[in-house]
């Protein structure tokens, strides 16, 4: 854990350094739950999004029932009439269990702080048979329990561990010492009281509070100027279904997708962009005859699962996580996670559900529109299931960021080996294609590189630079993720050839200046 969590500085500092997220607000601060990309993040973040955009909405795959998915795009408005969400269920139910420390004041989400302690096998073991309540009243003791935030179940001792001394650690590699925790909000009358992680003080015990943001609209703000910032962007697409299937030729099964922002004031913003207050889904709202739902549930959660496969996330990494029947939200026949191995645990990047008809249901009944479908072949009618695969973007960035993160040794400019931060993206999401360097600010070969990276800054993101020693400007290029560089030298003038060295590898090979775009292209397969 102790490395994972190096790891983590590491990628947070280089997405600092090289312009990929940068806290908002930093010069007064920043602000909790909000980050900023910079030059390099915005262009990953794109790519992410354009290549969800196009395997998903301009040109689908074929569907389970051997037809072209029907996908047609759609971007709602952030703010929408607060009537969407009563119907929804998001004013009532869209709540976390929050604890506070009586202390220091801190607040946490009570299902993500345990109450754990490392204890003394032999002097529990020590004790008369059945002596529970002493071992109780050992793991109760404040000297020994302590508190911790962690995502899920499976992070909590790493995390325990890591903000453990080494002579805990120690004593808990030689099967000395034994780790226990409970999650604070599922403790019973004899676990141990709960404790604040930051300064041991008492938490409260666990209440409600709802997740959106609220704001007002107009010039008053009283009540009837309440409206809220939407906290997911499938709602829009709900409200917007009759719409669609009024102006369309859509006809079930199909799906409409959205890209948009969605705010959600939660109490602990965590892991970097991970868990952020405002941030970007990617969701599809797929609807279908509800006989045709499991078939359609199943198509899209190995879809999905398949697709961040296919762009570089290691499978080992990536797990499809079924939601057992009680963790089902109230309107979902069947839920899976997609998670990912994050260096701070394995936590969600995905969720695929089949909601049923819950939310055109809801929308019906509390609008009064009729949001039945007719289908002219069977004269059925119907209100569709839906099938939603929701993905964030912003997790979806941190985990290719995170997967593309690799450090081996390059040689530099006298021949040493120096060790080397490489970025090494799915071709696809690099945020520069191919950089252009002349090896010398002079005899013609600025002019020359300048001439190449115009030639190919109009088909793909180019990137020019004459600044420093030329191993330098690989290495600034290799943190950036760019899969190829390009180096015009002295044979250049002679030949017409240039040198185009490869990311991963390292190796360079002359090939044509003028052939360096049909090269990249060919290379990346864009
Ligand atoms: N419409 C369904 C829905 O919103 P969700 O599981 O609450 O479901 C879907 O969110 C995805 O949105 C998550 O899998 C995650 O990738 C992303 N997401 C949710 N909350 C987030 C947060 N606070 N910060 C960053 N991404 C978040």
């Amino acid at each position: 854990m102790a490395n994972e969590q190096d790891l983590m500085e590491k990628i947070v500092s280089l997405a600092k350094r090289r312009g990929f997220i940068y806290p908002s607000s930093e010069i007064y601060g920043g602000i909790n739950g909000f980050w900023d990309y910079g030059p390099l993040g915005v262009e990953l973040k794109r790519n992410i999004k354009d290549a969800w955009w196009h395997d998903i909405v301009r040109c689908p795959a074929t569907g389970p029932d051997g037809r072209p998915i029907q996908m047609v795009g759609l971007d709602c408005s952030i703010i929408m009439n607060p009537k969407v969400w009563e119907a929804s269920g998001h004013v009532v139910n869209f709540n976390d269990p929050l604890v506070d420390c009586k202390k220091c004041k801190a607040r946490f989400r009570a299902d993500k702080v345990f109450v754990a302690c490392f204890y003394d096998q032999a002097a529990f073991k020590a004790l008369p048979p059945g002596d529970t309540g002493a071992h109780l009243n050992f793991v109760r003791n404040p000297a020994y329990r302590f508190g911790v935030e962690a995502d899920d179940e499976s992070q909590v001792q790493a995390a325990a561990v890591a903000g453990a001394n080494s002579d805990t650690r120690r004593k808990l590699q030689s099967g000395k010492y034994e780790f226990r925790a409970v999650r604070v909000d599922r403790r019973t009358s004899s676990d141990p009281l709960a404790v604040c992680p930051a300064c041991d003080g008492e938490l409260t015990d666990a209440r409600k509070f709802n997740m959106m943001f609220k704001t007002s609209i107009g010039a008053m703000e009283d009540s009837s100027a309440l409206a809220y910032l939407r906290p997911e962007t499938a709602q829009g697409i709900f409200v917007n279904y009759k719409n669609v299937l009024d102006t369309t030729r859509v006809k079930t099964p199909f799906g409409i997708a959205q890209i948009g922002k969605a705010f959600r004031n939660e109490i602990n913003p965590r892991n970097f962009t991970f868990r952020s207050r405002e941030f970007e889904q990617m969701e599809i709202e797929f609807f279908c005859h509800p006989g045709q739902a499991d078939p359609w549930y199943e198509y899209w959660r190995d879809a999905r699962f398949k697709w961040y496969i296919d762009h570089g996330l290691k499978s080992s990494k990536l797990r499809l996580r079924n939601h057992e029947k009680d963790e089902l939200a109230h309107y979902a026949r069947a839920c899976a996670d997609i998670e990912y191995e994050f260096p701070f645990g394995i936590s969600e990047l995905e969720g695929v559900a089949n909601r049923t008809d819950f939310d055109l249901t809801q929308h019906q009944k509390s609008s009064g529109r009729d949001m039945t479908y007719f289908d002219d072949e069977t004269k059925e009618r119907f209100i569709p299931y839906v099938i939603e695969p929701s993905g964030g973007v912003d997790r979806a960035t941190l985990a290719f960021l995170c997967e593309a993160y690799d450090e081996d040794e390059a040689p530099d400019e006298k021949g040493a080996m120096q060790k080397r931060t490489v970025l090494r993206f799915h071709p696809r999401f690099a945020p520069i294609k191919v950089a252009i360097f002349p090896l010398v600010r002079k005899d013609g070969m600025p002019e020359k590189a300048q001439a190449i990276y115009q030639a190919c800054a109009k088909h793909l993101a180019a990137f020019y630079d004459e600044k420093g020693a030329v191993g330098r400007r690989y290495r600034r290029q290799d943190e950036a993720g760019t899969p190829f560089c390009v180096t015009v030298d002295g044979e250049t003038r002679e030949n017409g050839t240039v040198t185009i060295r490869d990311r991963d590898t390292m190796q360079q090979v002359r090939i044509p200046g003028d052939s360096v775009l049909a090269y990249v292209r060919e290379r990346l397969h864009i």
